[in-house]
């Protein structure tokens, strides 16, 4: 079910503007907390402050998820794999970026992450052993094309093969992302995704994707959170290509949605199975009434949370990037729009936490500022908050109608014990990891269409510019010897996975 988008304004937004669809309104109604308090995410309003665990409702343990529910964990290529020149791969920009020195805190690397392109069949091991339903990775793309184009490296390829056949071989449903961040760096040279031909580029590695892979995987994800893409690649320059243009980055969002358009229609053509997108989603919540700091909030709504997915399902971009990109917004063609909305099978949510801002006019692009609360917060300074999840989920069907969802990334990184006597308490993570499943719990009560839920991440892992510093795994690794380790964090999401929820109760 869509909403149509009601044809009220034109939009007068940026130079060399040709014609830009309407925005549709956000709905009046405010998402609920469990207590029957409105959240403040969509409607502005006050902040909640909320200083006690998440309160789930009284359930009974006879209320579990369902059959089919699809209970995975997941990583991605270069923050796990290593070996990243192995088999005629070719250099991808994470490889070139980790390698510049300051780039990375304590000058990490990916050359050798968790190893797991030489130990995939020992981790698929692991993952039947704590009786995951499915793995969500992602496929390196300079692997497959060395160079971004032409020439496929078939060697590459084979190593996605096998990791499929062993999935598949343990029962565990593949679950693959096209581009988790990594690509070869030869495509930033060519001008990166502000390049109006990458859609062409990513359209076609998808195709040849596809059909390698057919049979083996039924469940594909285009992109994986391109607003990280561009905020943290082309804004904040934190990650490659490591550019601060607001010119380019509104071409480069663009591009990325046409790819996903593109390639979700080459699946159509020659793929089988499902496909869909994966965005990050952070309610936001305004720190005062004031009109300003409700303001801010709106604006940071639209830039994190519907700048993807208005285009993706309601054919137009959200009226604020025009006021958040000034004279860099550029307009884009009606047609485009129209190739935007391809139509997909599932959303993909990743959900970390929460955010409140006010107004902060210094602040580029966005013109807000984070107020920090005084609730529990994560090693990566992140708010540990349930009920985001939920609000999203239930925002999510409000907004866009009732595509099937899945939770493919949700977890927290906390440092960990080493091991005593083969065990490592991680009880923070446990109740991260149980709050957060009986929020979508509750969100499905009320409605919710969630397929599945994958935590975040089966192993420790290299987590961008912050290196190996953060751990987000549910088995820790010890990077000395590459040895995993299940924390109580895993071994409590298999009885959950085993009693089909009700372990969340207990
Ligand atoms: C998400 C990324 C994932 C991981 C987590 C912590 O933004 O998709 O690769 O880094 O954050």
């Amino acid at each position: 079910m869509r909403e149509t988008p009601s044809l009220i304004k034109e939009p007068k937004i940026g130079e060399g503007l040709t014609k830009v669809s309407a925005w549709p309104r956000e709905p009046t109604i405010a998402p609920m907390n469990s207590t029957g308090q409105p959240l403040g995410f969509i409607i502005p309003g006050k902040a909640t402050y909320p200083t006690q665990p998440h309160a789930p409702k009284a359930m009974t343990a006879n209320t579990t998820f369902p059959e089919d529910f699809l209970w995975g964990a997941a990583t991605s290529a270069y923050q796990i794999e290593g070996s990243p020149l192995a088999d005629g791969a070719g250099v991808s920009n994470w490889h070139r970026f980790s390698h510049i020195p300051g780039k990375i805190a304590n000058g990490d690397t990916g050359d050798i992450a968790c190893d797991h392109y030489r130990r995939y069949e020992d981790d698929v091991k692991l993952m039947r052993e704590l009786g995951l339903k499915a793995y969500r990775f992602s496929i390196a793309w300079h692997r497959v094309f060395p160079e971004g184009r032409g020439r496929l490296n078939s060697k590459g390829l084979d190593f996605y093969l096998k990791l499929a056949d062993a999935l598949n071989a343990a029962g565990i449903e593949p679950c693959a992302t096209l581009h988790h961040w990594d690509w070869p760096a030869a495509l930033d040279d060519s001008g990166g995704w502000a390049n109006r031909d990458s859609a062409r580029w990513f359209a076609d590695y998808a195709h040849a994707v596809f059909r390698a892979m057919d049979g083996r995987v039924r469940h594909w994800a285009t992109l994986n959170e391109p607003w990280v893409i561009v905020h943290a690649g082309y804004f904040e320059g934190a990650h490659p290509p490591g550019l601060r243009s607001l010119e380019k980055y509104p071409l480069a969002a663009h591009n990325l949605l046409r790819g996903h358009a593109l390639a979700v229609q080459a699946f159509r053509a020659d793929g089988r199975g499902r496909i869909g997108l994966v965005a990050n989603l952070e309610p936001k919540y305004a720190a005062s009434g004031r009109t300003e700091d409700q303001a801010a909030m709106a604006r940071a709504h639209a830039y994190m949370n519907r700048q993807f997915l208005d285009p993706v399902f309601l054919g137009a971009y959200p009226e604020e990037l025009g006021e958040i990109f000034g004279r860099h917004w550029p307009g884009f063609p009606e047609e485009d729009l129209r190739l935007i909305q391809e139509p997909i099978d599932f959303l993909g949510i990743n959900y970390y936490s929460r955010s409140v801002v006010r107004d902060d006019p210094a602040n580029p692009p966005v013109r807000d500022a984070r107020v920090r609360q005084r609730s529990e917060h994560t090693d990566m300074d992140w708010e540990v908050f349930p009920e985001g999840l939920k609000a999203c989920l239930l925002w999510v069907k409000r907004r866009y109608g009732e595509i099937p969802l899945y939770v493919t990334e949700n977890g927290a990184a906390f440092a960990d014990p080493r091991p005593v006597e083969g065990r490592v308490a991680d009880p923070r993570r446990v109740e991260y990891l149980r709050n957060h499943l009986l929020a979508a719990h509750e969100a499905m009560a009320e409605g919710a269409n969630l397929k599945g839920y994958f935590a975040w991440s089966l192993l420790d892992n290299f987590e961008w510019a912050h290196g190996y510093a953060k751990r987000f795994g549910l088995v820790q690794v010890d990077y000395a010897t590459g040895a995993r380790t299940p924390k109580d964090s895993a071994l409590f999401y298999r009885r959950v996975i085993e009693s089909r929820g009700a372990a969340l109760w207990s």
